[in-house]
């Protein structure tokens, strides 16, 4: 039973860590750090699932979705940041609850950020077919013929049954080429696509606010007898159950719009490359999901003040803000061609980011002995694990391909939920196991912060309902029977405590 909780030493994480990363120095301040969160965060979550949440479930009143998924956020990253500070590496919280929490919890943390990763990444790449489908069918006048760009689950107006999503495939081939080949995220290009993030957020508020109709904000939350409504690709939307309208309807747009904020984590991992973490990690991690919030709350005001929120389940369920702009907004088409470009960018450095994120964690599970070198094999030349990225291709694309944005995303929310959860439940462990080992960063008011954390985050999985419940646990089942099987046979932390 002990070994259940083998932990990895720290002085071997160090030495490991040493190694691969040698020569990371406190560079970073907390203008970097923000930067850095804002530029993961802000993606297909605010312009795909904003509208589907406001469609299916909370109405105008998505805005308050936002403040509730940021609050639990918040909550969760300050506890991330604590975890960040303390092992003083780069890393993710699977490396962190290894050599603090114990190798099944860090299995379960690391198995799980397959869902926020490789699923993420799967989500956006669905969003980005979209806005292509967009562009081409504004500036050059074609259309990808519908059953090549839905999955065999969704069905047209016209009734014809969707296929295989071929542009998101294509998006994650291409972009799985370039990480292979070891593309070093040039900064300048980073930076180019984060400040057209903003932009393009701001100006659709600052243009899109003389087009709201105060009527469509009323009534804020959806009504219970709104009906039923089916929806663009073919489900059917019934208001009158609990979670699809009122403040079950608010609760359940938090844990859709979750997905939007997922990344900001990423801030966290940079622990270790930041001057003075103890001040610039929390500001680094609440001033970036502030501004993001600020940005958030007032793009859906004037998204549902543009449109009825029951446009978004119909022929707006799809390229959501272009369909907007186009429809509502005459003599702004401009405005549309260049938000759907810069889109299709910022969609494409989001998925770079899950992909690459991915096949790192994986890289170091594959160390740990929990799951088959093939996950460490390096590329002889480029120095990439390229055998992981080609079977995460595989594996998002099948995702990707043949499954509906909506189901995809909800799996990420609830996944990356239930990583928060683990989280937040660690940094109280850790005070009681470890309580004088050094930290940069304090989580403050522990446990109280923690625990109410802990509790935004489960409240939120709750809202997501049975279907999303019973997909987690199937996932987390598959992870049991393959590291009873396979990793407490292969664990290195287990063979060295025999
Ligand atoms: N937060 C990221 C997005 O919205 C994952 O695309």
């Amino acid at each position: 039973m002990s070994k259940l909780f083998a932990k990895k030493q720290l002085s071997v994480l160090l030495s490991e860590a040493s190694d691969s990363e040698k020569g990371l120095k406190r560079t970073l301040g907390a203008g970097s750090l923000i930067a850095l969160g804002i530029g993961a965060i802000i993606g297909a979550g605010l312009f795909v699932r904003t509208a589907a949440a406001a469609g299916q479930h909370a109405g105008p009143a998505v805005t308050i979705s936002f403040i509730i998924a940021a609050f639990g956020c918040a909550l969760a990253g300050l506890c991330y940041a604590e975890f960040a500070s303390m092992i003083p590496i780069a890393g993710s919280a699977y490396t962190y609850s290894y050599a603090t929490l114990g190798e099944f919890i860090a299995w379960i943390i690391g198995w799980d950020l397959v869902l926020e990763y490789a699923l993420g990444a799967a989500t956006v790449a669905i969003g980005w077919s979209q806005y292509l489908n967009k562009l081409l069918t504004n500036v050059f006048h074609v259309t990808i013929p519908y059953e090549w760009c839905h999955s065999p689950f969704e069905i047209s107006d016209a009734g014809v049954r969707g296929m295989m999503n071929l542009p998101s495939v294509g998006i994650l081939l291409l972009l799985t080429m370039l990480l292979v080949r070891g593309i070093q995220g040039s900064a300048i290009v980073n930076n180019i696509i984060v400040i057209c993030k903003v932009a393009i957020v701001i100006l659709f508020i600052i243009l899109g606010w003389q087009f709201i109709n105060p009527a469509n904000h009323t009534p804020f939350t959806i009504a219970a007898d709104a009906g039923t409504v089916t929806m663009h690709n073919g489900q059917v939307v019934d208001y009158s159950n609990f979670f699809n309208h009122g403040w079950g309807g608010v609760l359940r747009g938090a844990g859709v719009v979750f997905f939007a904020f997922i990344g900001f984590d990423a801030v966290s991992t940079a622990a270790q490359e930041t001057v003075n973490p103890k001040k610039n990690m929390p500001i680094g991690i609440l001033v970036s999901l502030a501004i993001c919030t600020i940005l958030y709350i007032l793009f859906s005001y004037v998204l549902t003040g543009i449109a009825p929120y029951k446009d978004f389940v119909r022929a707006g369920g799809e390229a959501s803000v272009a369909y907007t702009i186009d429809t509502y907004m005459h003599g702004y088409a401009w405005l549309s061609t260049f938000i759907t470009v810069a889109i299709l960018a910022g969609f494409s450095s989001v998925i770079l980011v899950m992909l690459l994120g991915q096949t790192r964690v994986f890289y170091s599970m594959s160390n740990d002995g929990l799951v088959p070198p093939v996950f460490a094999k390096l590329h002889p030349k480029y120095r990439t694990p390229y055998r992981s990225q080609w079977m995460f291709f595989v594996f998002t694309t099948l995702f990707a391909a043949f499954v509906p944005d909506s189901v995809v995303g909800d799996m990420t929310s609830i996944g990356t939920l239930f990583a928060f959860v683990l989280v937040c439940i660690g940094v109280i462990i850790m005070r009681k196991n470890n309580p004088d080992a050094p930290r940069g960063f304090k989580t403050p008011w522990v446990p109280i912060l923690p625990i109410v954390g802990a509790l935004a985050c489960l409240t939120m999985i709750i809202s997501l309902g049975l279907e999303n419940w019973t997909r987690l646990f199937v996932w987390l089942g598959i992870g049991f029977i393959i590291y009873f099987n396979y990793s407490v046979k292969h664990s290195k932390a287990r063979k060295m405590m025999d």
